[in-house]
Formats: structure tokens, sequence, C-alpha cells
């Protein structure tokens, strides 16, 4: 959505706040132990305290709150039995709807301990959200957004996920514009307007880059099992610097 009024805004930073207290309190809390179930609970039982509903539940018949992607899974994680152990790399990501709004945003950690290989992907893949931020600015091409992440993840030695794209949100969970590629992408002569509203979200994996889905038919699993990581904002877009919702 393009975003024409304060109400509209007000709106989208209620729900993005809320997104982003749900997922600071799951990554607070994942710990050796717990089940990505448990630790699904924490977001579902902060998103309904505040009135808001999960948006891959309400928009696509999600078996969970959140998504939690246990490496070598990715994207759309079904929350489930497994119990989190020492060092697991997972990654989250909380989208939820309040008042016909919506917002989205996902975050990779370690859990308990981290290792040196795996710090180096979560401090390139966040450098990279950093500078994708910085380049989606109004009149810019939308697919200066993936040449700015792949050109990003190159130069620290890592490849992006082609597959799994950025994409307009607001009034939907996903909407125009869809496949903000994670590539550059020649064709897409798009370009980004003032209010527009994206979830940006490069992934970056230390192998080849492409994935594969999990027989649950939910879970995206790099084909390699290299390790890889995703963070993601939603975010306005302005003239300037974009006003971060999550
Ligand atoms: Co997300
Ligand atoms: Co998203």
């Amino acid at each position: 959505m393009t975003v024409e009024t304060d109400e509209e805004l007000k709106r989208l930073q209620a729900i993005g706040r809320i997104c982003a207290a749900a997922l600071r309190k799951m990554l607070a809390a994942a710990a050796p132990g717990m089940t990505t179930r448990e630790l699904d609970e924490i977001g579902r039982s902060y998103l309904e305290s505040q009135g808001a509903q999960s948006a891959p539940e309400v928009m696509y018949q999600f078996p969970g709150a959140t998504c939690i992607s246990v490496a070598p899974v990715i994207a759309h994680g079904v929350p489930g039995k497994y119990v989190l152990q020492r060092g697991d790399l997972i990654h989250i990501d909380v989208s939820a709807e309040k008042d016909g709004y919506f917002a989205d945003t996902g975050a990779s950690m370690q859990v308990a301990e981290g290792s040196k290989e795996v710090t180096a992907l979560l401090d390139a893949t966040k450098a990279t959200l950093k500078k994708t931020l910085a380049a989606a600015k109004a009149g810019t091409l939308i697919s200066e957004l993936g040449r700015t992440m792949q050109s990003e993840a190159h130069k620290r030695g890592y490849n992006t996920i082609a597959q799994l794209a950025s994409h307009g949100i607001g009034r939907k969970l996903h909407e125009y514009p869809s496949d903000v590629l994670n590539v550059p992408n020649p064709r897409d002569k798009r370009v980004l307007t003032e209010g527009l509203v994206l979830a940006l979200e490069p992934f970056l994996t230390a192998g080849s880059g492409r994935i594969t889905e999990e027989r649950d038919g939910w879970s995206l699993r790099t084909t390699d099992r290299s390790i890889a990581a995703q963070f993601e904002h939603t975010i306005v877009v302005t003239q300037g610097k974009p006003i971060i919702l999550t």
C-alpha cells in the first residue's frame, strides 16, 4: 500500500511496534530445552494481548502464529515438537495484523552460544539489510534493492537466496510490489514511490543460494544445507531515510 494519511501511518506504526516487540520477546526467550511450539506460544500470546492476529494464520492457514525455522530450514518453518539445542541457528519471522493493517519482521540468532562462522554470517546479513534500507528512497529503481543486497553479500563472501523475495505489505501480508528480488533484475523497471510500504528481507547464505521445500509443504531449506540468515523490517519509503515500522 501507499501511505496517504497520518491515520494510516499511525495504524501501521502500531502493528509494526507490536510485531517488533513480539520478535524481541521470542529472541530473548529462545533457549536450549524449549520446543519451537513453546517459543511460538510466547509470540502468539503477546500478539493476542495486543489485539493483533498472526498474519500467516489469517492469510495462509499456516500451522503456527509465527514461522520458526531451524537451520538448514531458512523460512516458513512450522513450530512444533523440536527441542532447541545449544548452538542451533534459528530464524524467527513475525508478521501480524491489527485493524486491517499488516507488518512483518524477522531475525536469525544462535541459541545460547555462537560459532564464529555463524556470527560472521549474522553480521553480514544485518549489514546488508542496513545498506538496503539506506538505498530504499523514493525515485530509486526497485531493482536497485536487489543489486544492493547482492553486492553487499558478495563483498562479504556470501550469496543471496534469489527465490526468497522482499515484498509490498500494508493492507495484506503480501501485496504490490511483489517479487522485490534479493538479486539484481534488469528487467524490473518499477520505481520506489513516496509512501510505499515494503517488507525488506535479505537472505544470505554461505552456500549456492538454492532452496528446497521440505515434505511438510511449508519449510524451505537450503538445498546444499548451508547456513543462511535473514533479517527483515517493514518500512515506509520517503524522499530520504525510510520510516522503519518494526
Ligand atoms: Co517475514
Ligand atoms: Co516478509
